[in-house]
């Protein structure tokens, strides 16, 4: 067998396993240690796996440039996946050993332009800055999880160009721990224009979905391993909803906590509702899906209520300056916004998901999460660009504000 296809079949494997000695895989490719230190050399200076002591490695990186056959699904065969590693990770008091999400969603490379307002219909205006970088909800969401202690694995699509390469980039260069990032070969990656006003840091974004609309089926029951081992399932909508609502349905059924970010909105995400734990609307998407022109307080808490009847199990509403109205069948409960001097607001309800998914996942009860969320989200609006996530102590100091009020 030649090196390069050795290569290939090692990342296979570490895909499959997650990490293995030299030893084993010399024995599995029957070849000398040698050779196998030479091969994962490589694959460490290509960033895809990460060498750790004693010879064994861990597979950080997965690139599938490949489109996943057409294997089908079996949810039952997923289940049983499940169970097996699930079992595997469960100490002597039962509990799961490590907090891990899992998210699927988009990646989006952004142009910001910043400027002193919106232009008109017709008009043109100059703006003080233009800035290229990444962003997608599903990445940025990624970024703002993997600040916290926790282990995070993306899973997103990208083209076959320039754009899909900064994709795997910005992910490589993160905190993400791993991720699955399939390449369509006839679709471009997503790309955002947003223009950013800089008085208040507002923004209004027209999205080009491409290559995040076509994750099939077979790519989405081909991170059944990741779903498995994950504590938390974390998606949006900015992929095409088969793929999402496929592995909610998958997340929910194999017991693992799912939050949908209701966003970009779309009516369709009321077909899944009853997959969903945590339910992440804007007062936007909240007021579309509720049909309650949220303004208040009072307002927010109608809306939940009939979201909550349409088979989400905890509604979370972000209202931006008015706070987080947390409803959970029982009670409702309030939290205010901590005070921010905002920058950018751009990535601020992908600041608040990924932080929310982060502190579920490690335990946090809903109101903890919810108040450890919004520091997060008011730290990230004081800074630019959508996926440029604050530090984990940062949002703990912060989080202190919580306890003066
Ligand atoms: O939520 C902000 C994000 O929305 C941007 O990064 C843009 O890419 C769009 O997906």
């Amino acid at each position: 067998m030649f090196g390069k296809e050795r290569q290939r079949q090692i990342l296979a494997y570490l895909n499959k396993h997650e990490r293995a000695t030299v030893n084993q895989l010399a024995i599995l490719f029957s070849v000398s240690k040698e050779t196998i230190r030479n091969d994962l050399n490589l694959l460490a200076e290509q960033g895809v796996v990460e060498r750790c002591h004693g010879g064994a490695i861990i597979l950080r990186r997965i690139f599938h440039s490949q489109p996943v056959n057409n294997v089908g699904i079996s949810i039952e065969k997923f289940l049983n996946q499940v169970n097996r590693r699930k079992h595997s990770m469960i100490n002597k008091k039962g509990k799961l050993m490590i907090s891990k999400i899992c998210i699927l969603g988009s990646f989006n490379v952004d142009i910001i332009a910043k400027v002193d307002r919106f232009p008109k219909s017709g008009e043109s205006i100059l703006a003080s800055n233009t800035i290229i970088g990444p962003g997608g909800k599903g990445a940025n969401q990624a970024m703002a999880a993997s600040k916290c202690p926790v282990q995070v694995h993306f899973v997103g699509k990208v083209g076959n160009d320039h754009f899909g390469q900064m994709a795997h980039d910005h992910l490589s260069s993160s905190d993400i721990r791993s991720f699955t990032l399939y390449q369509d070969e006839e679709h471009k990656t997503g790309s955002a224009i947003i223009y950013v006003s800089e008085p208040a840091g507002e923004n209004k974004i027209a999205i080009y979905s491409g290559a995040n609309q076509y994750i099939t089926e077979a790519e989405v029951a081909s991170i059944a391993g990741e779903l498995a081992d994950a504590k938390i399932f974390l998606t949006q909508l900015e992929n095409n909803f088969e793929a999402t609502a496929l592995a909610l349905n998958m997340a929910h059924r194999s017991g693992v906590k799912t939050i949908l970010n209701p966003a970009p909105y779309s009516d369709r995400a009321k077909e899944c509702l009853q997959y969903v734990d945590y339910l992440t609307p804007n007062e936007t998407e909240a007021s579309l899906m509720s049909g309650v022109e949220i303004n208040d307080i009072e307002s927010a808490k109608e809306a939940a209520q009939i979201i909550k009847s349409l088979g989400a199990k905890n509604i979370i509403i972000t209202m931006g300056s008015q706070g987080a109205l947390i409803y959970d069948g029982e009670q409702f409960i309030h939290i205010p916004a901590l005070k921010a001097v905002s920058i950018d607001t751009t990535g601020a309800g992908d600041a608040f998901n990924g932080a929310f998914a982060a502190a579920i996942a490690q335990g946090q009860p809903l109101l903890s999460a919810a108040k450890f969320a919004s520091a997060f989200a008011s730290l990230a609006v004081e800074r630019e660009g959508a996926s440029n996530m604050p530090e984990y102590e940062a949002v703990l100091s912060r989080l202190a504000q919580y306890e003066r009020k």
